[in-house]
């Protein structure tokens, strides 16, 4: 309510109020003045019987003394004794009136009763009695007094209602307001408790009066609450913890190996320890499960500041500013990670599955490497719980799965493939494939993204394996157990945080781009697999084929700095520095350049604004897993505003089929994609864009979890059928 209106209200309550009561003390005043009257007149009569019974009780000698003393009375003007041949009159009243006077003779024809007449100027009251049998004694009173007396009287009685009518207006509001700030108060406690997820519980301190409307109110938003937790539960964290609280879990914990830790505590230049998030699709994917279930994620230790930040087993609770997991850093000397991370796991195995046509390495000392630090991360995890659901992650642990099997035979393990798995041909340029493979089938649930990947998979194992592949059941049957291998297309959280237009539109200002500029965006690592140098080659491509583009286009590229201690990654920086600045030099315009290239490092939140600000997604790998990039973009565009191209060699383009979808190795085709997400008809753009986001939000990140735990649990279930468990379990223990 405006403050006028507030005003006006308040104005028209006092007009009615003062209405009200003003027909009403009028017509009061009415009868009381009437009353009054009467009252008064009966007064004066008495008054007047009295100064007669006094002035006519003595002897006849003495009444003109005592008219005289009498006539000096209150009220009284003076008398007159009307006796034949001997009338008296008071000296206030002579040369006034006397008993030949008109008024005197009507007074005494009245027969005891006042009249009225005017004496010099001023009203009088006259009333006569007898005066035994000799004559009569005129009373002349002055009602004045009485008169002013009955004034006052109504005066206190007008302002008296007045202000009772007042009290009672400010009595009334102040009321109606105290109770109004109660039912605010009561409601505003309500929906803290229901916002807290707390059972509601109504607040002792609301009256009795208020109570049936708090109930009413409070059953309603239970029942609002119920449905609430009901959509929720339908997808997403929910549904998650509600499985991994299940009783199928019993007690068994989550545990996670993975070598990239979610939070890396590093000492800047200046002495200051800062958390950095490391820019890893894994550490993306992974992250919302821990946050949705709790567990414990073992990871390499790799910041600077880390060992300052835990406890004695290499513990901390994360993330930092509201814990909801523990993470167990595992340390490593500098040879083991060099060997292991850099050496076998990069340079080996990530160049040999990517199919980039960079040339894989393969080190005996990285092997050995590779081999204990996979030995102390399988140590670490069987320390965590003999008894969990182990969640191994990726090509850095290959070993792992069987080397936990061996130590604590009743783990659940699965091992998930987050980057491609080519063809047992190239599989078979590794030295240890042998081993490779025989470490992966220690797992029960063996995830790849794609079908296609799971297919090369079991090609593989029955290429290089003494062991039985079922196709029909997509399970390898291996040293006496049995392993399933199925496709979890790894996604993000749903609905994904996106920011607004408005602060994409600010980016926009601050790099100087105008708003009818056509911004692609591109959010990558800086890795050779990301076509990077491809995608510039397109731009040029691009611009040299579409001059009415220049002015109009622009591709902001954030490409984080990664595996820097490798020289093929060094050397990718300085690439793209040079291309950048060719293409720039090439067909820039004092106020515009055609890229803008950022090597550093980005904050979730600082690449959500980059895709607030773009017309279009560039994700164009040379081979991916999945990427999740594109998925971020899609997951976004929350208006389904925008356009994505993506390479057809990224898993995620078996899901976003809706997307443009493109050979990153075929330049004029990735420039043509461009175009024509630059000239796409809006209804085109929306209705792709849509159809994308469909398929994110209905296999989101908690799908993938959920389904991978789900088989996980469903094997270790059966498995215990099969073969009874070698000791008992946490949970038989604790039921015994
Ligand atoms: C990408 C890959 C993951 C891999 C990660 C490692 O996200 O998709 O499979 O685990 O990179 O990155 P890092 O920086 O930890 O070497």
């Amino acid at each position: 309510m405006t403050k006028f209106a507030r005003i006006r209200d308040e104005i028209l309550a006092v007009t009615v109020v003062v209405a009200v009561v003003s027909l009403i003390f009028g017509g009061l005043y009415f009868v009381f003045d009437k009353a009054l009257s009467r009252w008064t007149s009966r007064d004066l009569q008495n008054h007047a019987e009295l100064i007669w019974r006094a002035a006519a009780n003595g002897p006849i000698d003495g009444l003109g003394d005592r008219i005289e003393a009498l006539s000096h009375t209150d009220a009284l003007v003076g008398m007159l004794a009307c006796i034949p041949g001997n009338s008296l009159v008071s000296t206030s009243l002579a040369d006034q009136i006397n008993c030949s006077s008109p008024l005197a003779r009507a007074a005494m024809a009245a027969d005891g009763k006042t009249i009225t007449g005017r004496i010099g100027a001023t009203n009088a009251l006259f009333t006569a009695h007898l005066l035994g049998d000799v004559g009569q004694l005129v009373i002349v009173q002055d009602p004045t007094f009485v008169e002013a007396r009955r004034e006052r009287m109504l005066q206190v009685l007008v302002l008296g209602a007045y202000a009772v009518a007042l009290s009672l207006l400010m009595l009334i509001r102040f009321g109606v307001i105290r109770s109004q700030r109660r039912v605010v108060r009561a409601t505003r406690d309500l929906l803290k408790l229901i916002d807290s997820g707390d059972d509601v519980a109504i607040p002792t301190e609301i009256a009795a009066e208020l109570r049936p409307l708090v109930t009413d109110f409070t059953d309603t938003l239970t029942r609002l609450r119920r449905h609430r937790i009901a959509e929720h539960d339908d997808s997403g964290p929910a549904r998650l913890r509600a499985l991994v609280n299940s009783a199928d879990l019993g007690d068994t914990s989550l545990l996670v190996v993975a070598n990239r830790e979610p939070y890396e505590h590093e000492r800047g230049d200046d002495g200051t320890v800062r958390v950095r998030r490391p820019p890893s699709g894994l550490v993306t994917g992974i992250e919302p499960v821990l946050r949705a279930c709790g567990g414990t994620w073992i990871a390499h230790g790799s910041g600077s500041a880390d060992r300052e930040h835990t406890d004695a087993h290499g513990r901390l609770a994360v993330p930092p500013e509201s814990p909801e997991y523990v993470l167990r850093r595992v340390w490593l000397t500098e040879e083991e990670y060099d060997g292991y991370y850099l050496g076998f796991a990069n340079e080996g195995l990530w160049p040999l599955c990517h199919i980039a046509h960079t040339r894989p390495t393969f080190r005996s000392d990285d092997w050995r490497a590779y081999q204990a630090a996979n030995e102390k991360f399988a140590q670490a995890a069987v320390s965590e719980g003999a008894d969990s659901l182990v969640l191994v992650q990726d090509y850095h642990f290959a070993l792992v799965p069987r080397l936990i099997r061996e130590a604590a035979p009743d783990a659940a393990v699965s091992l998930f493939w987050h980057i491609p798995w080519p063809n047992s041909e190239v599989i078979g340029i590794c030295p240890w494939r042998e081993q490779i493979l025989d470490g992966m089938l220690g797992a029960d649930v063996l995830g790849f993204h794609t079908r296609f990947h799971c297919l090369n998979f079991l090609e593989t194992v029955q290429r290089y394996l003494e062991c039985r592949v079922d196709l029909a059941t997509m399970s390898i049957e291996y040293r006496g157990r049995r392993s399933r291998v199925r496709a979890y297309p790894i996604s993000v959280e749903w609905p994904y945080p996106s920011a607004t237009r408005d602060a994409g539109a600010k980016l926009r200002q601050s790099l100087g781009i105008g708003r009818d500029v056509h911004v692609a965006v591109g959010v990558d690592r800086a890795d050779y697999t990301k076509g990077l140098l491809e995608r510039i080659a397109a731009v040029e491509t691009l611009l040299a084929s579409t001059p009415r583009l220049h002015g109009k286009f622009v591709l902001v590229q954030l490409a984080a700095p990664s595996r820097t201690r490798i020289k093929k990654y060094r050397d990718l920086m300085s690439e793209l520095e040079e291309a950048v600045t060719r293409v720039n030099r090439r067909f820039a315009t004092t106020n515009w350049k055609p890229i803008h290239l950022e090597l550093r490092n980005f904050t979730p939140e600082e690449v959500r604004v980059h895709y607030a600000m773009a017309n279009s997604g560039l994700v164009t790998p040379l081979h991916d897993g999945m990427n999740l990039v594109a998925k971020e973009y899609v997951g976004s565009c929350a208006d389904s505003e925008g356009a994505l191209i993506l390479s057809a060699f990224a898993g995620a383009a078996q899901e976003l089929d809706a997307a443009l979808i493109v050979n990153p190795y075929d330049t004029d085709a990735v420039a043509a994609a461009i175009l024509r997400a630059i000239e796409m008809p809006a209804a085109e753009r929306r209705a792709r864009m849509s159809a994308m986001r469909e398929q994110v939000a209905k296999s989101s990140i908690y799908d993938w979890s959920s389904k991978l735990l789900r088989d996980l649990v469903e094997v270790r279930a059966r498995r215990d059928r099969v073969w009874p468990r070698s000791r008992p379990s946490h949970a038989v223990e604790a039921a015994v």
